[in-house]
């Protein structure tokens, strides 16, 4: 048998997390054993240092893409674990078309890169609210099987005025470091002429920086999505530093009978008045039509009914637009 110092020295390695001299001891346990003449048990641990090394590397890099950020990174980005894929999203053909073609470039990106070209990567989101861009960079991330990283630069420029372009910087740096989606939601606080309330020379800084940010190719071909409610705020330098801007809409008729007919399953509307529940669901945003569907369906399970009225989905889409008369009252006030 192994010595007590040896089996302390094995100990104290792991509580430090020293992988390498954990099993560097191992190793030279076996080799003891080995010299003594016990040859088969030598061979049995080394063989079983083998597995384990394989297994901890193999470990190690499906582990630290998914890791929460740490260190100088906490709370500068948000990580989420994608739950949707492109199909959850009701999305017209030609943005459907248009996620296709940048999935497409992303898989196929090694066999790009061998002919010389990037895939696409830097990608400008612009939309009413509720529309569906966050959960299409989620999507996107669910599709690449892609850690989603989600940066709100609202709070980053008024919690770190002053060090807003340094903080920029070390996202980047990870975004070379780590491949993901890397989302900028609120996108106008930095990209906007919105300086009234902000220290101009400081916005100008922080523009200049993500622009020259923005221009660094990445050898992980990271998605960067940045995502606004409003494109006419956003500066023309940066409109051209993006490969792609998708632009998300109010839904249409028929996505507004997708959206209800795929958030109340398993439910079902009796004898559904499409023309009166899309009437009813105009000027509403995807958002707030897939949340009146599931009140709908929350009122029927607690009334244990197993199905739904035409009137129960057009009094929940009603209620949005009282929602959203009274938030405007307010807001105007
Ligand atoms: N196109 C859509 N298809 C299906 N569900 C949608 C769609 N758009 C929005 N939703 C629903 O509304 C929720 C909120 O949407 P999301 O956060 O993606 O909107 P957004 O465009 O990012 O809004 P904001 O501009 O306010 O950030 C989603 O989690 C989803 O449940
Ligand atoms: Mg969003």
């Amino acid at each position: 048998m192994s010595n007590a110092k040896q089996i302390l020295a094995m100990l104290r390695s792991r509580a430090e997390g020293d992988e390498d001299a954990f099993f560097s001891i191992a190793l030279q346990v076996a080799a003891a054993e080995a010299r003594q003449g016990r040859r088969e048990t030598a061979q049995e641990m080394r063989a079983e240092i083998d597995k384990a090394r394989a297994r901890g590397s193999r470990g190690a890099s499906v582990a630290i893409p998914f890791a929460h950020p740490r260190g100088s990174l906490e709370g500068l980005l948000e990580m989420r674990e994608p739950r949707f894929k492109l199909k959850d999203v009701v999305l017209n053909e030609r943005l459907l078309g248009r996620f296709t073609d940048i999935l497409r470039q992303q898989r196929k990106r090694d066999w790009l890169r061998e002919h010389g070209k990037v895939p696409n990567r830097r990608i400008l989101f612009v939309g009413p609210p509720g529309s569906g861009k966050t959960m299409s960079a989620e999507a996107l991330a669910g599709e690449l099987n892609l850690p989603l990283f989600i940066i709100r630069l609202e709070g980053l420029i008024t919690r770190y005025m002053g060090e807003t372009a340094a903080k920029l910087r070390l996202i980047f740096d990870e975004t070379a470091k780590r491949r993901g989606v890397y989302v900028f939601d609120e996108f106008d606080a930095v990209g906007g002429q919105r300086t009234a309330t902000n220290d101009v020379a400081e916005m100008r800084r922080v523009l200049n920086s993500f622009l020259q940010f923005m221009e660094e190719g990445n050898s992980t071909d990271s998605v960067i999505i940045c995502s606004t409610n409003h494109p006419s705020l956003l500066d023309r330098a940066l409109l051209r530093r993006y490969d792609q801007v998708l632009e998300f809409d109010t839904p249409t008729s028929t996505q507004i009978k997708q959206l209800i007919s795929t958030n109340i399953v398993p439910m079902k509307i009796v004898r559904p008045v499409w023309r009166n529940i899309i009437h009813a669901a105009e000027g509403l945003s995807q958002s707030e039509i897939v949340r009146a569907a599931d009140d709908a369906v929350k009122t029927a399970i607690l009334d244990e009914r197993k199905q739904l009225t035409t009137e129960n989905i057009i009094d929940r889409l009603q209620e949005r637009h009282a929602m959203r008369t009274a938030f405007l009252d307010t807001e105007g006030a």
